[in-house]
């Protein structure tokens, strides 16, 4: 499989085409945004750190049952993925309230939810990610009743799945972020990635930040928390 054209620029990746038809290449960027885009930086080692946590976490999703984009890491920052068609929603679960949920409800961060919250966004950079329910969803035809049943049965058990594993290697899993694809065949995938970037990790322990609200809220050392989560994901 060889890379062609470049498919498509976002804010932490670039997508490639390949010489076969089903497949692209990510390619994972150290740039780092914030707040819509309005923050900018670049977080040193970041790509290289987020292709191999999302390849580790995505095969281990696999082995539980989850179908996943990941076909093949091809070196450092990049990998073959299959080509999908993204659903356009941020899947968002959340076990303890913290960011933008924190300030909707007026929670301390750390407060711990009775269960956990599923909540969705319609990606759209230029209206900022709002927030949509069910009757959104299917009005607007963003997804297929099927589809969003899929997606959140899909959803809930990741989490499950991930806060089991993360507690292991003494990482809480606050929230995280999740993106569906639908495959040239029709399946639904998950893809994006699961990262640092993409939830918050809190050491469960101390209650250390190791994830991106470090470089959001300048709490410095940013780089090193995206180091630890691969040392105790993958022991690097
Ligand atoms: O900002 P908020 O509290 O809504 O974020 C919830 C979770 O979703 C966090 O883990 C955050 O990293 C992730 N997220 C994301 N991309 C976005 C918005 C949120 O990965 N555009």
């Amino acid at each position: 499989v060889e890379k062609t054209e470049q498919l498509y620029e976002g804010k932490a990746k670039k997508v490639y085409g390949t010489t076969e038809e089903t497949l692209c290449i990510v390619s994972y960027k150290d740039d780092a945004t914030a707040f819509n885009g309005l923050k900018k930086g670049t977080i040193m080692g970041k790509g290289a750190i987020n292709n191999r946590v999302t390849n580790f976490l995505m095969q281990m999703l696999e082995k539980e049952g989850i179908p996943t984009h990941f076909v093949e890491e091809v070196n450092e920052r990049e990998t073959i993925v299959k080509k999908v068609r993204i659903i356009p929603l941020e899947v968002i679960v959340r076990n303890i309230a913290a960011g933008s949920l924190a300030k909707r409800l007026g929670l301390s961060e750390g407060t711990k939810m009775k269960r956990p919250v599923l909540e969705f966004s319609y990606k759209n950079d230029d209206l900022g990610d709002p927030m949509v329910n069910d009757y959104h969803i299917l009005a607007m035809e963003y997804a297929t009743e099927e589809e969003l049943s899929v997606i959140k049965s899909y959803a809930l058990k990741i989490n499950e799945i991930l806060s089991a594993y993360l507690k292991d290697a003494n990482i809480e899993l606050i929230d995280f972020k999740l993106e569906f694809g639908k495959t040239t065949d029709g399946t639904i995938v998950l893809a994006d990635e699961i990262s640092p970037d993409t939830c918050r990790f809190w050491d469960t322990v101390t209650g250390e930040k190791l994830d991106k609200d470090r470089f959001r809220r300048d709490l410095g050392g940013v780089e090193d928390a995206y180091q630890e989560i691969l040392k105790r994901l993958l022991g690097e």
